[in-house]
């Protein structure tokens, strides 16, 4: 038999097998020692020199090409075997994708802050979110009656025990963990305070009623505002890149004396105006100062010796400015469509 007919046969063939029994069967039939490629090989030992080369090797070709073809055929009864035995399951279907969890943004954003002032040389500690009113209001120059407590909108807790009623509140700040760490701690003073924060008040595209903060306190000999500004300026650039533009005015916070405000040019509208930055150009992250000597002296520092600065900074405010996000709802609504964006 010619050798392309006899291999156009086996082919054909090969599709017709429906298991691997039948693929044996016809291995032994085309490629066996007893069939005809073998028979042909053998019938050729007698042919001349290059007359048998020339045909040995054709028939060698036709030989390598049905064993690859047998394996192919192999792989694929194989696989439809596994597949629809047991259970009837297929498993030669891809798998479902795991889902992977992710960071959400404010947690990403803590972190990057956290990180850029840990480069600095400042401590990461935490506090409570449950304050008494003499950490949040009191002990940061801000007595009972006082007006500036109009400035925060407070949840209240009912508190009493067997002494009486204590004023308890869900902290409106992180500035309360300034004075719990100062009576702690002799300075050198250097710490951030990541947490969560809470005001009484309407929410909108730039309000929230829980939100984030990042409180920083430093206290040692010789601090001076120049430190404040570097400090801010350093940690502006690593988190918002070289080209952003910040911004210090002066301001009120009965806790520091001066007090300022730090803003960064929005990033919406690029300093134009918009929605975000309620038509301004600029978008305040942070209020600072240097702490109040009133403050330092209730926790028994030397107000001679040291001077200190403080600032609290809006977390979400952060991310919207580095992501462009104009709506700080978003944060809090669980959209996976909106959370998978980031990183
Ligand atoms: N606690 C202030 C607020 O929530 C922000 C703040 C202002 C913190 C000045 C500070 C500071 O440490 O020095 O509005």
């Amino acid at each position: 038999m010619e050798l392309q007919e006899l291999k156009a046969q086996a082919l054909a063939g090969l599709e017709q097998t429906a298991d691997l029994e039948g693929l044996e069967a016809w291995r032994v039939r085309f490629l066996g020692r007893k069939g005809p490629l073998s028979q042909f090989l053998r019938s050729i030992s007698s042919l001349p020199l290059e007359e048998r080369r020339l045909q040995g090797e054709s028939a060698n070709r036709v030989k390598s090409s049905l064993q690859d073809a047998w394996q192919s055929r192999r792989e694929s009864l194989r696989l439809a075997q596994v597949s629809t035995s047991q259970s009837g399951a297929d498993i030669s279907l891809p798998g479902r994708p795991m889902p992977l969890g992710r960071l959400h943004p404010i947690t990403q954003t803590f972190r990057d802050i956290c990180a850029a002032f840990q480069s600095l040389g400042f401590e990461v500690v935490e506090g409570p979110e449950v304050e008494w009113d003499y950490y949040n209001f009191e002990a940061l120059n801000i007595p009972p009656g006082h007006a500036a407590r109009d400035m925060f909108s407070t949840f209240w807790v009912d508190y009493t025990d067997d002494k009486g009623g204590h004023p308890m509140l869900l902290r409106t700040h992180t500035s309360p963990m300034q004075v719990r760490v100062m009576e702690k701690t002799e300075p050198p003073v250097r710490v951030v305070v990541p947490g969560q924060v809470f005001r009484y008040e309407a929410t909108d595209a730039t309000h929230e009623a829980v939100f984030h903060q990042v409180e920083g306190l430093a206290v040692d000999e010789n601090i001076t505002l120049a430190d404040l500004k570097g400090t801010l300026y350093e940690v502006a650039r690593l988190l918002f890149g070289e080209d952003r533009k910040a911004r210090f005015r002066c301001t009120y916070f009965p806790f520091v004396e001066p007090g300022v405000d730090m803003a960064i040019d929005c990033a919406m509208c690029r300093g134009e105006g918009c929605r975000v930055c309620s038509g301004t150009g600029w978008l305040e992250i942070l209020g600072a100062g240097m702490v109040h000597p009133n403050v330092l002296s209730r926790v028994g520092y030397d107000t001679q010796r040291y001077t200190g600065f403080a600032f609290g900074l809006g977390v979400e405010r952060i991310a919207m400015l580095r992501h462009g996000i104009d709506d700080i709802r978003l944060f809090f609504q669980n959209d996976l469509r909106f959370l998978r964006q980031f990183r």
